[in-house]
């Protein structure tokens, strides 16, 4: 049995996902990408290693995807992170046309063909409202951890109106509310939607097409994921390894290239 691996460097969290030949998810490892981008890679890989119980040997092919693919200094390729998350995206759910990634750093809104192809994507470029940065903010502002901002979210009833377009000023305006007697509950339900807001205009740009999938670490936040339905009118996949999807986008592509460079098997001589 052979496996491939795909670690995916991204800039706030490092994924790795080990693959069997039946396309499974065998293992997987999640760390801080941090200052040390070449050790984060490493770190990722060697512990999915450990929690799938292989041997580095056993993996045949990696592929390094994410900001920081070329740091997989022991991979064997790289492939963008938008044609790793369509991947991906499309192996969990095949009728998937439409990907939301939603990371720590960015939004990207992708399209993508029956078949799986990136038809096209779309970026925040210099505003970071309408992604996982606006919410870093209000985690600091509001001294809440980060997997605590959807549950607590979802419990807001009156949510306030952010009008902030700049995460620089997303801490101030989310202190300001609270200074006026706001909620906290309400403050980040307001943030929630301001944010999916802006995910659901950058969706409109590459066409929102069903089935929408919901894709990178902020996919883990309920609320996200509720607002997101709201504002698109739709409701979006997501799977426990939505997470994961950049990093076995790569390892799929990483087990073609195992498939592709087998010898085909030779008929036998009498024909048989
Ligand atoms: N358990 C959780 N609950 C809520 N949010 C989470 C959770 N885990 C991660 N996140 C969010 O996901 C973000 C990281 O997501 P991801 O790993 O997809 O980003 P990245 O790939 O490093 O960034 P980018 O793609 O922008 O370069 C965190 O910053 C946080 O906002
Ligand atoms: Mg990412």
């Amino acid at each position: 049995m052979a496996y491939a691996a795909g670690v995916d460097v991204g800039s706030t969290q490092t994924k790795a996902v080990i693959i069997n030949e039946d396309k499974q998810i065998v293992a997987r490892a999640l760390t801080e990408t941090g200052a040390n981008v070449i050790r984060a890679a490493e770190n990722a890989f060697q512990e999915a290693l450990r929690s799938g119980d292989l041997r580095e040997e056993e993996v045949e092919y990696v592929i390094g995807t994410g900001y920081g693919r070329y740091k997989v200094t022991f991979g064997n390729a790289q492939v963008t992170e938008i044609s790793c998350h369509g991947r991906g995206a499309v192996h969990m759910f095949p009728a998937t046309r439409t990907v939301v990634d939603m990371g720590g750093q960015d939004t990207k809104a992708i399209s993508v063909s029956p078949e799986g192809e990136i038809v096209d994507f779309c970026m925040n470029d210099k505003c970071a409202a309408g992604t996982g940065r606006f919410l870093g903010a209000a985690s600091k502002a509001l001294d809440i951890p980060l997997d605590q901002l959807g549950p607590t979210a979802l419990s807001g009833e009156r949510a306030v109106q952010i009008s902030t377009t700049c995460t620089v000023f997303a801490e101030s305006e989310v202190l300001s509310w609270l200074g006026k007697g706001k909620k906290i509950e309400d403050i980040l339900l307001g943030v929630h939607r301001s944010i999916a807001t802006r995910s659901a205009g950058l969706l409109r740009r590459v066409g929102v097409e069903e089935e929408v999938t919901f894709t990178g670490g902020v996919a883990k936040n309920l609320a996200m994921i509720e607002t997101i339905n709201e504002r698109l009118g739709l409701k979006v996949n997501v799977s426990d390894d939505s997470h994961f999807m950049g990093a076995l986008g790569a390892a799929l592509f990483g087990l073609d290239h195992i498939l592709a460079s087998r010898a085909p098997v030779l008929a036998t001589q009498d024909g048989s």
